[in-house]
């Protein structure tokens, strides 16, 4: 088993290190890790985020844990140089079209949340979110006006086929958690958004043990809030995933918390290749301080094992481990707590 460990930028390597200490803790036999340079990291060292040979170890790996991109000082680079774009390309490079973001509040972990306790502990659901396509990957661009003044633009599409394969994931995700799913969407207004929820309604005949619903983004950003035990699985496009698993892992405590998978359609030795990376970002304002939650990383490596690997106990165990320190209050400092990234790794460790 190859996987390929790009860390990034700011935070990155410090979640990162933790990760990887719990998955070396595991002694799987034949799990070999290759480190690669990525984000403003590659920049600084390679003049490019998403360097020609971090690609290639990725696409020959069997799946890649990724820490986070994201540096400020490269925020004045133009846009196919900026570290960003390193993720982007490695999703659209490998194809990794579905990104799954589980967000749960834990029984008995109901005072992480910042929501009331009966509504946190019905907080359990699954975001979908369709990752290679919408306005993030269409033609771009900054144009004149009519007044001479700037104006940027930036293409939004789905077509047919892109909204079939995603739903195809969203519906099996369905079916085996309770059979409900939520298609997100702004149908009201985006032309994008009709084709979108007109296939997603094509394909619901294929899965009639399903329950499917429609709702406008804008409405379930609000519900996610005030009524998450309506929810079980949602589908929806990149950019309002992206939203949406932010104010997800808000509901549960904390950014810190949340994992995720980037899968595509390709098999591998061992299962099914993916990418892996919590939902966060590079956190440029704790940087270099030891004080980021690296959970959501272990957390990540939790899904991999599950997800490439099918090694579902080993997975189960690392979740267990998290939620225990948890309970222990073993807390950093985004949920409001005194523990740093390597006390909350060794602790996670410990339990493990
Ligand atoms: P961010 O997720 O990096 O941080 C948002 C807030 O959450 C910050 O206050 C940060 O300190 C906090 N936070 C995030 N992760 C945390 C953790 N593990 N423990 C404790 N606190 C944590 O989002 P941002 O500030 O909007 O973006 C910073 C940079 O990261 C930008 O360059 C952005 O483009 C990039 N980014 C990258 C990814 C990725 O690599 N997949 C994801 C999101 C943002
Ligand atoms: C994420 C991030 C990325 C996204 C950025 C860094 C390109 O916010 O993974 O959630 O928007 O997909
Ligand atoms: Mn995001």
């Amino acid at each position: 088993m190859k996987i390929a460990v790009l860390a990034g930028d700011g935070i990155g390597p410090e979640v990162t290190r933790e990760a990887v200490r719990v998955l070396e803790n595991l002694e799987l036999p034949g799990l070999t890790l290759f480190e690669g340079d990525v984000g403003g990291a590659a920049y600084h060292r390679h003049g490019h985020p998403l360097p020609a040979e971090t690609l290639t170890m990725a696409r020959e790996a069997d799946a890649v844990l990724f820490g986070a991109v994201g540096d400020p000082s490269c925020d004045g680079l133009e846009r196919h140089l900026r570290p960003e774009q390193a993720v982007l390309g490695l999703r659209k490079e490998l194809e990794l079209f579905a990104n799954l973001r589980p967000a749960k509040v834990f029984l008995g972990l109901e005072h992480l949340s910042p929501l009331k306790h009966d509504v946190a502990s019905a907080l359990d659901l699954l975001i979908v979110r369709e990752l290679t396509g919408d306005v993030y990957f269409g033609d771009k661009g900054i144009r004149e006006s009519d007044d001479g003044a700037r104006e940027g633009w930036d293409m939004m599409s789905y077509s047919e086929s892109e909204v079939r394969r995603i739903a195809e994931v969203a519906f099996k995700a369905a079916q085996g958690s309770g059979g409900k799913l939520t298609s997100v969407d702004k149908a009201n207004v985006l032309e994008t958004s009709q084709v979108w929820r007109d296939t997603v309604m094509g394909e619901a005949a294929r899965y009639p043990d399903v329950t499917l619903d429609h709702m406008y983004v804008d409405n379930a950003a609000m519900q996610i809030i005030s009524n998450p035990a309506q929810f079980s699985v949602m589908v929806t496009g990149n950019l309002f995933g992206d939203i949406l698993s932010d104010l997800a892992s808000a509901a549960v405590g904390s950014i810190g918390l949340l994992p995720s998978a980037s899968m595509g359609a390709r098999e591998t030795a061992h299962g099914t290749y993916g990418l892996y990376e919590p939902i966060h970002g590079s956190a440029p304002d704790i940087a270099g301080q030891g004080k980021a939650n690296p959970m959501a990383t272990i957390l990540s490596v939790a899904m991999m094992l599950r997800h490439s690997f099918g090694k579902n106990d080993e997975a189960a165990r690392i979740e267990t481990a998290v939620e225990k320190a948890l309970a222990d209050r073993i807390h950093g400092g985004d949920l409001g707590g005194t523990h740093g990234t390597s006390a909350i790794g060794d602790a996670v460790l410990e339990r493990l």
